[in-house]
């Protein structure tokens, strides 16, 4: 695999200006994180439960759903504290979520709009506990980064899979994908 976790955090984090003051904001903001980490782990799963792909994928077996629970809680936690100020711990855990989920077959499709739900359940609770617009902000921001990783993870298994079977360069596989899309309407 090409991609470095840490420098790619650092590409997100300039993209998505993520700054000191988020961080610092974030931190100070941990213990209200770890009071609604479990209510939020049980809106998420709620939401894709509704969606009859996804929930059969959820209950394959029935430790798997106990440890999604702890998994996404530690998750949402892990934006507040940042393991080790937001740096190569950081970006190694978020490399590997998005690693699992190209495992099991979880895509963009799914991904995208189940951050979505994330973003909006805090956002909703942010405004319930009074808390301040700039950590939605932050949060907002920290979350994006995340959903990036676990999408480009889809795309470099892909495509070094596909590298890997064909022996073809990366250059001739980008021409073929810049081509292939010019014919699909
Ligand atoms: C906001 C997007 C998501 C986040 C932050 C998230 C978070 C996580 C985390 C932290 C893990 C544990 C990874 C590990 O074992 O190292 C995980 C695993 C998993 N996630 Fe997600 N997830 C997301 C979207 C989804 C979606 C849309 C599904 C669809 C059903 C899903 C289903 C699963 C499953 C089945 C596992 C593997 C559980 C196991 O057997 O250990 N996730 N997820």
């Amino acid at each position: 695999m090409t991609l470095d976790p840490r420098t790619f955090f650092s590409t997100l984090e300039q993209r998505v200006n993520f700054t000191d003051e988020d961080k610092a904001l974030l931190k100070s903001h941990a213990d209200w994180g770890k009071l609604i980490a479990p209510d939020m782990s049980d809106a998420f799963y709620a939401y894709l439960e509704r969606d009859e792909e996804m929930a059969n994928m959820l209950h394959q077996s029935e430790e798997r759903m106990q440890r999604l629970h702890k998994t996404f809680t530690d998750w949402f936690m892990e934006m507040f504290t940042g393991m080790d100020e937001w740096g190569v711990e950081y970006a190694n855990r978020r490399w590997k979520i998005g690693l699992v989920h190209v495992r099991i077959g979880i895509g963009p499709q799914h991904v995208v709009p189940a951050m979505a739900t994330v973003v909006q359940k805090v956002g909703q609770r942010l405004k319930n506990d009074n808390q301040p617009e700039e950590l939605k902000d932050a949060l907002g921001r920290i979350c994006m980064i995340d959903l990036a990783f676990i999408e480009q993870a889809y795309v470099e298994v892909s495509s070094s899979a596909v590298l890997q079977e064909t022996g073809w360069t990366e250059g001739l596989f980008k021409r073929l994908v810049a081509t292939g899309a010019n014919t699909i309407n």
